[in-house]
């Protein structure tokens, strides 16, 4: 059996993947010893290749596009944040748990506020978000950003009763709504829907977008995404994509794995590197 501790990240269309990359730095900067692989696989595959991945000696996964509700329900145990978002992007074999036993978390949201907090230095507290998109990705930054202190933070998705129904669920920790509640231009618009990565772009209100809006796209790509182009257009403050929150997520899923949190500063700074080749088109890990 290989003595190296494995990991992956797990989804479907990953394209030129990220993640390899960020946590061979983050293993290479803490003098870890491990291997990072990718598993592409389609929804109905996906619990059988999580099963097989742990059942031959894997460590963790990090989970994304389409697969972080699913991997809620394979995990035994959830830490406090996963259980609250309601989706899983990370997986680490629950060592003392019985054989086999998985334990699930969420290191969306952590990385989110990190990025634009300590790296972008945005200050949330008072600030009015849109938020589009009501999937796995849309879960795991809710409370995160309902704990930084928004004014308001409104939800939008293409099938509206999903954003309702996170609406609701989130009602508990601020002031969130869906969207037939009001309108007007928005300090950041959040894009967790995975239209960029089909270079699609999901429906936004014009209004919504005014000359202090940033625009954050939770994916990202060689150059802008679909939706950074439609902000752009839309005369947007700023555009930005999920480069930072990806490696700031990574810190967290390492720390949960490694017992270590690595320095993301070096690595983010590598990824912007013109050296450093870019993905292309946009993923979302
Ligand atoms: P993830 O884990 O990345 O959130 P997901 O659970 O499959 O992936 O969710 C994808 C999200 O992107 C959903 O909110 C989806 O909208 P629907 O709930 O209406 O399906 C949204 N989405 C995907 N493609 C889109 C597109 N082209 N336009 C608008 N929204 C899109």
């Amino acid at each position: 059996m290989n003595s190296i501790d494995r990991y992956a990240v797990i989804g479907h269309g990953l394209g030129h993947s990220r993640s390899p990359q960020i946590h061979s730095l983050f293993a290479q900067s803490t003098g870890q010893s491990m291997q990072y692989g990718l598993i592409d696989v389609p929804a109905a595959g996906f619990a059988a290749a999580v099963r097989e991945f742990f059942a031959g000696g894997g460590r963790g996964l990090n989970v994304t596009v389409p697969h972080k509700e699913a991997a809620l329900a394979l995990a035994a145990r959830l830490t406090p944040r996963a259980r609250r978002a309601g989706a899983v992007n990370t997986l680490a074999a629950d060592t003392g748990a019985e054989a086999g036993a998985l334990l699930g978390d969420n290191t969306d949201g952590a990385g989110l506020v990190r990025d634009l907090t300590v790296n972008l230095g945005y200050a949330l507290t008072g600030a009015r978000l849109l938020l589009l998109g009501a999937g796995g990705a849309a879960r795991g930054v809710i409370a995160p950003l309902l704990q930084g202190g928004v004014a308001e933070l409104l939800i939008q998705n293409r099938n509206p009763a999903r954003a309702r129904q996170l609406a609701q669920e989130f009602a508990d920790l601020g002031p969130i709504k869906d969207s037939s509640a009001s309108g007007g231009a928005f300090d950041l618009i959040i894009n967790a829907t995975s239209a960029s990565l089909r270079g699609e772009v999901p429906p936004v209100p014009a209004q919504a977008c005014g000359p202090r809006t940033l625009c954050y796209d939770l994916a990202y790509g060689a150059g802008e995404t679909a939706f950074m182009r439609w902000a752009r257009t839309a005369g947007a403050a700023g555009t930005l994509m999920g480069l930072g929150m990806l490696v700031e997520q990574a810190a967290e899923s390492f720390l949960l794995w490694r017992g270590v949190r690595p320095d993301t500063a070096p690595v983010l700074a590598a990824l912007a590197s013109p050296a450093s080749p870019a993905p292309a088109p946009a993923s979302a890990r």
